[in-house]
């Protein structure tokens, strides 16, 4: 069940059954020659939504603009600074908790958020820890490579050259979304180098294309397709799990 597609009344018999949902969150970032600037958030997406269509689960609109500064000397790069992004995170929570959601599953696609999401989470329980109250509720970060068995594909499709940024693994799941918005490049050099991540004028100097470590040439359809169908019945797995988990109020 996709909240954006639900009525107030949907979300309130769903709450009758469940107080789980997905958040899908990502950023909006230039992802090199030939990644779409909406990889972080639409991997994500992609994985929730397919999970969607096999379980009974609530997935929320996807919150696709994350913590990218780094990439701002690239067009189309729009982010949120950490504590904006914070901020933000807390009141999308604060909403759910209010209309009764306890476990709230953040399925993340950008390695720079993890640090910011870990810190909103704790700006959040500690709303509670300094009234000595239970929050009554829980959050969990799941980046979308953790998820089980998902690492280990990308490392069978992907044995050199994945990267940490605009990886084969990324783009070859938006190409499978979106076959149509493929575009096709030679890359110079094939493997892109490694190094720091700073400002945005540094990390343009030290990756000119965009990429970092990866070879995005490798990506395919079908292999992102193989990573989404795995990823999909992992998500089901965790958010069970977690679902399953007591709160005491
Ligand atoms: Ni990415």
């Amino acid at each position: 069940m996709l909240l954006h597609l639900s009525t107030w009344a949907e979300v309130g018999q769903f709450l009758e059954r469940s107080r789980a949902i997905v958040v899908p969150i990502g950023s909006n970032e230039q992802h090199g020659p030939t990644g779409l600037l909406g990889t972080d958030w639409l991997c994500p997406q992609i994985i929730a939504y397919e999970a969607e269509k096999t379980a009974d689960i609530l997935v929320a609109p996807t919150f696709n603009i994350g913590m990218a500064q780094h990439h701002l000397g690239f067009p189309g790069t729009i982010s949120l600074r950490p504590s904006t992004f914070i901020a933000a995170i807390g009141d999308w929570t604060r909403s759910l908790v209010a209309h009764g959601f306890e476990k709230i599953l953040f399925l993340n696609g950008h390695g720079g958020n993890v640090a910011s999401i870990e810190a909103a989470f704790s700006e959040i329980y500690a709303e509670a820890s300094f009234a000595k109250r239970r929050a009554g509720f829980a959050l969990k970060l799941c980046n979308w490579w953790d998820l089980d068995g998902v690492g280990e594909l990308a490392n069978q499709q992907f044995p050199t050259g994945h990267g940490i940024h605009a990886t084969p693994s990324e783009i070859a799941i938006t190409q499978w979304a979106f076959p149509d918005a493929i575009k096709p490049a030679d890359y110079t050099p094939q493997i892109a180098p490694s190094g720091p991540i700073r400002d945005a004028l540094d990390f343009r100097a030290r990756y000119p294309d965009g990429r970092m470590g990866s070879d995005p040439g490798q990506a395919s359809p079908e292999k992102g397709g193989e990573l989404v169908k795995l990823a999909a019945q992992s998500l089901v797995l965790q958010l069970d799990a977690f679902s399953r988990e007591s709160v005491p109020n």
